[in-house]
């Protein structure tokens, strides 16, 4: 089964088996069965924070569990969705509806079963600040189980379900607490310039979602258009002592202040300084309104994305001393 559709890069690569999921009795069914329960899988949302290096030997699994429902309880609307819905889809559902807290999370590729696992986040906002509850598959007895906010271990771009749970678990729905009274976040300095453009003093929700949209539109490329997985790497954060000695080389470092005397870096400015930015090597590269950001122009591998990944490494780290982590999954 090719891969290619399923990917936000478009990476054409194939499958060797291939499984779609529903709903969550299918994945019971799948894994009573040893002989898939043995074999290497890989679980799928929406495809967009993955490179893959390799046709994939083993079983791929896409989920496509769907439904949204919603409870409001006085001014707190909790609403849950399947692991299969578009993220977008969701925010537009909310957005329309009233229901506040997704609305700068606007057009963020992918699915809702994914958004927890690296805890997605865009423009001042954490899926971990309207984050309830999700309800996940565990592999090893075949039971459900659900995490709380204080299980999943949330920071950023961390949840447990990358670090000490990776491959345990599947996550079929999650729940959101939102609300029927806004509380507008304009702490990404760019929503509110835009606001004042379109001449906006009482920002609704709808018109934070309109702005949000418009920003990533304008910074970041359409991967139905050109491959790409958003952020290939973290915001690298460093103790505030390091910090020091590179803001002494470098005034001009962008950074923002992370806690406990932390400090982290923009890695878009980074790999601009190193000279990526808007570049073009084979059939990659990095995008043009943003360093941070590697792109399929057509035709790529895997491995031709991840070598310019490795060279972006280098480069940064022989020049600030400072060693990016990948943020997309790969996928060997
Ligand atoms: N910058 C440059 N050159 C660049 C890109 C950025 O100098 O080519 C500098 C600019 O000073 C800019 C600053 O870096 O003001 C920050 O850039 P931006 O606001 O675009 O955000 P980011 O830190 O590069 C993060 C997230 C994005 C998210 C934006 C907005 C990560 C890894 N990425 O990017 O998330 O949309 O903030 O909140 O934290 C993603 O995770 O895939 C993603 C797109």
């Amino acid at each position: 089964v090719s891969l290619k559709n399923f990917n936000s890069f478009a990476i054409e690569a194939s499958a060797r088996y291939f499984a779609e999921i529903s709903h969550e009795d299918e994945l019971v069914e799948l894994f009573m069965d040893p002989q898939w329960m043995a074999m290497p899988r890989l679980i799928m949302g929406g495809g967009s924070n993955m490179l893959l290096l390799n046709n994939y030997d083993g079983l791929v699994i896409r989920m496509n569990i769907r439904g949204i429902e919603h409870r409001i309880s006085h001014n707190d609307v909790f609403v849950e969705a399947g692991a299969g819905e578009v993220w977008n889809d969701l925010v537009n559902y909310a957005v329309t509806h009233g229901y506040a807290g997704l609305e700068n999370l606007s057009l963020i590729p992918g699915s809702v079963g994914a958004s927890p696992i690296q805890n997605i986040g865009a423009y001042g906002v954490e899926l971990k600040d309207v984050f309830e509850s999700c309800r996940a598959f565990e592999l090893s007895t075949g039971k459900f189980k659900t995490f709380n906010k204080a299980d999943c271990g949330f920071g950023y771009r961390e949840s447990v379900f990358k670090s000490e749970l990776k491959g345990q678990y599947i996550i079929v729905s999650v729940k959101f607490h939102l609300s029927l009274i806004p509380n507008v976040n304009l702490r990404y300095g760019a929503i509110e310039q835009e606001l004042i453009n379109r001449g906006i003093t009482q920002p609704t929700i709808k018109d934070v979602s309109s702005v949000v949209s418009h920003i990533r539109v304008s910074k970041l490329p359409d991967p139905s258009t050109i491959g790409n997985a958003g952020s290939f790497f973290k915001n690298p954060v460093i103790a505030a002592d390091v910090f020091a000695g590179i803001q002494q080389k470098f005034p001009d470092v962008v950074n923002y202040p992370a806690g406990d005397g932390m400090v982290k870096l923009a890695a878009g400015w980074l790999i601009e300084q190193c000279g990526w930015k808007g570049k073009t090597i084979g059939h990659t590269g990095t995008w043009k309104n943003q360093a941070l950001v590697l792109v399929n122009h057509g035709g790529a591998t895997g491995t031709e994305i991840y070598a310019l990944s490795s060279q972006i490494i280098d480069s940064v780290y022989t020049k600030f001393g400072v060693s990016l982590e990948r943020e997309v999954n790969i996928i060997n």
